[in-house]
């Protein structure tokens, strides 16, 4: 019965000294599984039919929210001359520098001066936040 014994004390510590080598190879990759980018706002936050304008990685990001459960990333810099737009309203963004204006769902120039529309952002919905995409 010593041989038994010892093989169960031997497989006992081999399995306390591979679980948590394969654990740790497991949990390197949940991360990829879980990556849901950088949180930008917490959806609630967000209001359907309007937007927020919220802080980036690589600067502020116009949150617009077409319908309950979608989202779009706009940059809120105006192209005409650099100022910040509205939020959206009425289906429209507007910018105050000088009245142009975009579509709230694409960013898409409606009326000049300016001649594009808005930079798009990738977003995306991510449990109950807004993340980078
Ligand atoms: S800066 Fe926006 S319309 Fe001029």
């Amino acid at each position: 019965m010593p041989d038994p014994t010892r093989r169960m004390v031997v497989c006992g510590l081999l399995a306390g000294l591979v679980a948590p080598v394969s654990l740790a190879a497991c949990s390197s990759k949940t991360p990829a599984a879980n990556s849901g980018g950088t949180p930008l706002a917490k959806l609630a936050d967000v209001p359907v039919g309007s937007g927020a304008i919220v802080d980036g990685p690589s600067g502020k990001v116009l949150i617009v929210r077409p319908s309950e459960n979608e989202v779009k990333g706009l940059d809120p810099v105006c192209p005409h001359a650099g100022v910040t737009v509205s939020k959206p309203a009425g289906g429209t963004i507007t910018c105050p520098g000088h009245g142009s204006v975009f579509d709230a769902s694409t960013g898409d120039r409606k009326k000049g001066p300016a001649t594009t529309g808005l930079t798009p952002i990738p977003v995306k919905i991510s449990g109950d936040s807004v993340v980078t995409a």
